[in-house]
C-alpha cells in the first residue's frame, strides 16, 4: 500500500518564532515520525520574492529556517527536505498549470483581493504595487502541491483556499489530459494552537508581536516579560482564558501542568511568578534545539549538503513526472 503523502511549504521571509514552532514546526516533525506517511517539507524561497525583495533577508531566512527543522530534529532520511528552488521542475510545472488555470479563479484569491481592497480603499489604483507574482501565487503553490501528488496539506486557515485552487487547478488538468494528479486536502488542526503573540492579537510577522523561537535565555525572558497582561495585583484571582501567558503555557504544558497553572490563576498567581514559570517551561522545551541551531549557523556547509541531498531525493518525483507531463500536453521531439 502506497503511504498517504502530506506536503507544506514556510515562506523564507522570516525568522521562527514560537508560533511556527507550536502551529507547524512541532506538528510537522511529529507527522515525519509515523510509518503510515511519506512527508515533504521545503522552503518555498521563490514564494519568498512575491513578499520580500531584500536579498539579503530572502537568504538569511533560508539558512534560519533549514537550521531550525534540522535542530529540532527532523530526520532528512525520512522526510524529504528541500528547497522549492532547487527542484527546477516545479517552476516548469508551474507554467503548466498556469495555461490551465481560471484568471478568474485568481480574482477571487484572497492575498490578491486584500491588496486591491487597501488600495481601492486608500483611493489608488487598485492595481498599485500589485505583481504577477502576487496575482499567480496561487498557481505556483499548486505545483507545489500536486508535483508531489500530495493528499494531505497541513496548512493554517489563510492557506486553505490556495489548497482548494490547487485542486481546482488539478481537476482541470486531469479533464483535459487524463488523469495525473492527486486532488490535495487541506488540513487544518484544531488540536493545534493557534498562539498569540505579545499583543494579544494572532503572533505574526506581520504584527511584530512574536516571540522567536531561538533566543539567548536573557532575551527570551525579557520577550515574555512584555506579554500584555491586565492591572490584577497579586492575590487577585485572573482568568486564565483570556491570557496569553496562559494560552502561551498550554500550548507547552502537559494536561496536568495547565490544569495546575488554572488553579494558580484562580489564586490569584502573580504576573511575574506565572511568567517566570512560563519561561522555564519553554526554555527547557527548547534549550537543547537552541544548542543545536546555534551549532548549525556556524556550519552552513553542513546545512546546504542536507538541502541538497532532500532536493536529489524530491528530484526522483519531480523529473519523472514532469517527463510525462510534457509528453502529455504535446512537447516531445520531433522525430
Ligand atoms: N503559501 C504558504 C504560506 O505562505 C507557503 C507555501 C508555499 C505552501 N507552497 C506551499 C504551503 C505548498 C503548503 C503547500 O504559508
Amino acid at each position: 500500500m502506497s503511504k498517504e503523502r502530506i506536503l507544506t511549504g514556510i515562506t523564507t521571509t522570516g525568522t521562527p518564532h514560537l508560533g511556527n514552532y507550536v502551529g507547524a514546526i512541532r506538528p510537522a516533525i511529529e507527522a515525519s515520525k509515523r510509518d503510515d506517511v511519506q512527508s515533504f517539507y521545503f522552503l518555498a524561497d521563490f514564494h519568498a520574492l512575491i513578499k520580500c525583495h531584500d536579498p539579503e533577508m530572502v537568504h538569511q531566512s533560508s539558512r534560519e529556517i533549514a537550521a531550525t527543522w534540522l535542530a529540532l530534529g527532523l530526520d532528512t532520511d525520512k522526510a524529504v527536505f528541500y528547497r522549492q528552488s532547487d527542484v527546477p521542475e516545479i517552476p516548469q510545472l508551474c507554467w503548466m498549470l498556469d495555461c490551465m488555470a481560471a484568471k478568474g479563479l485568481m480574482n477571487r484569491s484572497h492575498a490578491y483581493k486584500a491588496a486591491v481592497d487597501a488600495n481601492v480603499a486608500a483611493d489608488k489604483d487598485p492595481d498599485l504595487g500589485v505583481t504577477m507574482g502576487l496575482y499567480g501565487y496561487p498557481v505556483l503553490m499548486a505545483a507545489d502541491i500536486l508535483m508531489f501528488k500530495a493528499n494531505k496539506v497541513p496548512v493554517g486557515k489563510d492557506q486553505i483556499q490556495h489548497v482548494e485552487m490547487a485542486r481546482d487547478i488539478a481537476g482541470r488538468f486531469n479533464h483535459h489530459y487524463g488523469e495525473r494528479f492527486v486532488l490535495p486536502e487541506a488540513v487544518v488542526d484544531d488540536n493545534v494552537a493557534v498562539l498569540q503573540g505579545l499583543d494579544g492579537r494572532k503572533m505574526s510577522k506581520s504584527y511584530g508581536n512574536t516571540i522567536p523561537l531561538f533566543l539567548t535565555e536573557k532575551q527570551l525572558k525579557k520577550h515574555i516579560n512584555k506579554i500584555k497582561t491586565n492591572l490584577l495585583e497579586p492575590g487577585e484571582p485572573k482568568d486564565p482564558d483570556t491570557s496569553t501567558v496562559f494560552q502561551i503555557w498550554q500550548a507547552f504544558a502537559t494536561p496536568a501542568q495547565t490544569a495546575d497553572m488554572r488553579r494558580e490563576f484562580e489564586n490569584g498567581i502573580a504576573w511575574g511568578e506565572a511568567k517566570k514559570r512560563l519561561f522555564e517551561l519553554v526554555n527547557e522545551e527548547v534549550f537543547e534545539a537552541r544548542v543545536r541551531y546555534n551549532e548549525l549557523l556556524l556550519d552552513p556547509d553542513f546545512i546546504e549538503s542536507e538541502l541538497l541531498k532532500g532536493a536529489e531525493k524530491a528530484r526522483r518525483y519531480s523529473v519523472p513526472l514532469l517527463e510525462k507531463l510534457r509528453k502529455a500536453v504535446g512537447i516531445r521531439p520531433i522525430k
